[in-house]
């Protein structure tokens, strides 16, 4: 049987691999003891990258980092001070697994303006919408089941499925997101479940129309293949109509009037890491009731519960309608940087690309001439422009994507965008001459 290479680097005592180093050619035991489920996980692209773009003139366009100068730091610190003197010791003590009641309770009201209609029993705090995808991952996949994502998808998601050892199948996406006609044909090759993005979608920026959205409940119903709906940026919209989520779609397919609540076959995520602040770790996730009380043990697990103090502190920061003047300020700022970076790719960038137009979120998606390979650009684009993006390639479950990049927007300033894309458009335009 062949050994796998990451067995005979490990036997070898060699140099590990990403993300295990702790200092160049150190022999440790633990090298030959990783679990065989292991193998196949390598350290996310994006933060290997990252490192590599921490050098102050390089500009970057490869992280999905929300803008620090919108984080709310004044309120965050009030808010703080307040939890400390009124109620410091529930904040600094132990708690509930499925999180502080009167944010769950907070929520349900925020989610009910979108026509998601649960109690708080249906909802779980998370550390982060990072740690719902795997608690989902933990709880439903067996070793080979497989799961349908849109390709390009969310490559956080992968990391946490790969690691239980998930299959994937995919559909392709285009600007009005998944295309709905090539799902039946992934749907008959029976998933356990499907992983979907319907807003701003990370890394491509496209949105799912209505009536893909309408169409895909139906035929997930018809398949009896649940969804996993993925949703941190829905609020971040700058153009365009609020569209109904998938949670929403698929409940008028079940019995509102049931005694049992929400029965819906969609779990539904979302966060304020893009609405308040990332480093708070505070997400939620809605299901059934019976799939949160499995939930719960998962998560009992991993962390027992989210930080009392971050879910108080959030909770603070929210309740007398704070958030919702924040996010307008969000979009003001972000929608600006989208709409720098396009008039950037429009002035900088050679015709033979092609790119997304997000009407919210944090990314848009270029496809590069053709015979163009993204990550051999991205190479010659920090040697000779001290410029950075993700290439699209590690977004593709099934390979592909070759020629593709994701663009973040949201980090920097505009007149920064332009410098950026002034510098990449160059190194594209230098390859093609
Ligand atoms: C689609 C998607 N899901 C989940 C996450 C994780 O978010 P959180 O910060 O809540 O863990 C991200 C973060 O960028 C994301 O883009």
């Amino acid at each position: 049987m062949p050994i796998p290479a990451l067995e005979i680097e490990a036997r070898r005592g060699a140099a590990p691999r990403d993300g295990m180093k702790n200092g160049a050619g150190v022999r440790t035991l633990w090298n030959e003891r990783f679990a065989q489920r292991t193998r196949r996980m390598t350290s996310s692209v994006i933060r290997e990258l990252l490192k590599l773009t921490e050098k102050p003139d390089v500009i970057s366009f490869a992280g999905g980092l929300p803008a620090p100068e919108v984080f709310p730091y004044e309120q965050v610190r009030a808010a703080a001070d307040t939890v400390l003197a009124t109620q410091g010791q529930i904040a600094l003590q132990y708690a509930p697994t499925e999180g502080y009641l009167p944010l769950r309770e907070l929520l349900v009201r925020h989610m009910a303006r979108y026509g998601i209609d649960v109690s708080p029993s249906n909802v779980m705090i998370t550390s982060g919408s990072q740690q719902g995808l795997d608690l989902i991952g933990k709880l439903f996949v067996n070793p080979g089941d497989r799961i349908l994502t849109e390709s390009p998808t969310y490559l956080g998601a992968l990391q946490a499925w790969s690691a239980y050892q998930a299959e994937y199948l995919t559909v392709p996406i285009d600007d009005d997101g998944l295309d709905v006609e090539r799902l039946e044909e992934e749907l008959r090759a029976g998933p356990k479940f499907l992983y979907i993005l319907p807003n701003f979608q990370n890394p491509a920026g496209v949105t799912l129309s209505l009536e893909r959205r309408r169409r895909l409940v139906e035929l997930a119903n018809h398949y009896g293949a649940p969804i996993v709906e993925d949703d941190p940026y829905g609020q971040l919209r700058y153009e365009g109509e609020h569209v109904p989520p998938l949670v929403r779609i698929d409940a008028d397919y079940h019995d509102s009037s049931s005694e049992d609540g929400f029965t819906g076959d969609v779990i539904y995520l979302s966060t304020l890491s893009k609405t308040l602040a990332p480093g708070l770790r505070i997400a939620w996730i809605v299901a059934p009731e019976s799939v949160i009380t499995r939930l719960v043990q998962m998560k009992q697990g991993a962390d027992l519960h989210t930080s009392t103090f971050c879910q108080m502190v959030a909770y603070e920061v929210a309740k007398d309608g704070f958030l919702d003047r924040h996010v307008k300020h969000i979009r003001e700022v972000y929608g600006e940087r989208r709409n720098a970076m396009l008039g950037a790719l429009e002035r900088h960038f050679p015709q033979e690309t092609s790119w997304t137009k997000p009407q919210g979120g944090l990314f848009l998606w270029i496809t590069l001439p053709e015979s163009f390979d993204s990550t051999a650009l991205l190479k010659e684009a920090l040697d000779q422009e001290h410029v950075a993006f993700v290439p699209g390639a590690s977004f593709f479950p099934r390979g592909g994507g070759e020629r593709t990049c994701r663009l973040n927007f949201s980090y920097a300033r505009p007149e920064v965008i332009d410098e950026g894309i002034r510098r990449l458009g160059s190194v594209i335009k230098r390859k093609l001459a």
